[in-house]
């Protein structure tokens, strides 16, 4: 049996706004498998990025219970959390945030010397995977020389280069043309079959829903229909 990788239960999640406290996740329940890419769709507004930032222990939930290889991960300590989440959890985000004053080699590499990777290895493993990600001339730009999309598979990269049991992407292909978004997800589901990450995308692109095991629809808060 495929062994159960994010356990969410029950999990609401509140902000307040002026005052008044909304609700915007009511009573969610998801579970995901290693080797298991799922695409979370809904419209917007309707709690995506809130779901992934709690999965991916940014946020904390106000009730409910999500737990990430077993570990309830906001009831770790800060630094242990940190540390859990930096070893197993990879992160693109809409607002990727590369350090200007990097170039795109050394912003991919910077999990892997977080982690204590030599030096020269994590380096030739950077430059291999953006070459992969078509930026094998941009290795030594900084982002401000790169386009969006190009900055966005400079983040891409940052995030699985440590090969993370779990990669939560936020509409990772919103400023890529097709045949660039089609490689992006290739490269996913590469990773995916060789590591058997569990990946989940949020994303409005239809067309990359092929490459989908499975599609969770999310509205309101509330998980409408898995497929
Ligand atoms: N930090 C926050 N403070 C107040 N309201 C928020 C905050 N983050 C998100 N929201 C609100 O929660 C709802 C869901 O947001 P979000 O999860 O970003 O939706 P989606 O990613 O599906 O577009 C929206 O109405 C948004 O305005
Ligand atoms: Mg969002």
């Amino acid at each position: 049996m495929k062994q159960e990788t994010i356990v969410c239960k029950s999990i609401k999640k509140s902000f307040t706004n002026g005052g008044k406290s909304i609700e915007v996740l009511h009573d969610i329940n998801l579970t995901t498998y290693e080797k298991e890419m799922i695409m979370l769709m809904g419209p917007s507004g309707s709690g995506k990025t809130t779901l992934l930032s709690i999965i991916g222990g940014l946020l904390d939930q106000d009730s409910g219970e999500c737990t990430i290889l077993g570990q309830s991960i906001n009831q770790l300590e800060e630094d242990i959390k940190t540390e859990f989440r930096g070893k197993n959890i990879g992160f693109l985000f809409q607002h990727f945030i590369l350090v200007p004053t990097l170039t795109a080699v050394e912003n991919a590499v910077v999990p892997l010397l977080c982690l204590g990777a030599p030096r020269q290895e994590a380096f030739s493993r950077a430059s291999e995977i953006l070459e992969q990600l078509g930026l094998g001339d941009q290795l030594h730009k900084k982002p401000g020389q790169l386009s969006g999309g190009e900055q966005q598979r400079v983040a891409l990269a940052r995030g699985f280069i440590h090969n993370p049991a779990i990669i939560l992407c936020d509409e990772p292909t919103s400023f890529l043309d097709i045949d660039r978004g089609k490689k992006v997800m290739d490269i996913l589901q590469r990773m995916k079959d060789e590591t058997n990450a569990t990946i989940i995308v949020v994303t409005h692109d239809q067309r990359i829903l092929p490459f989908a095991d499975r599609i969770v629809h999310i509205e309101d808060g509330v998980i409408t229909q898995k497929s």
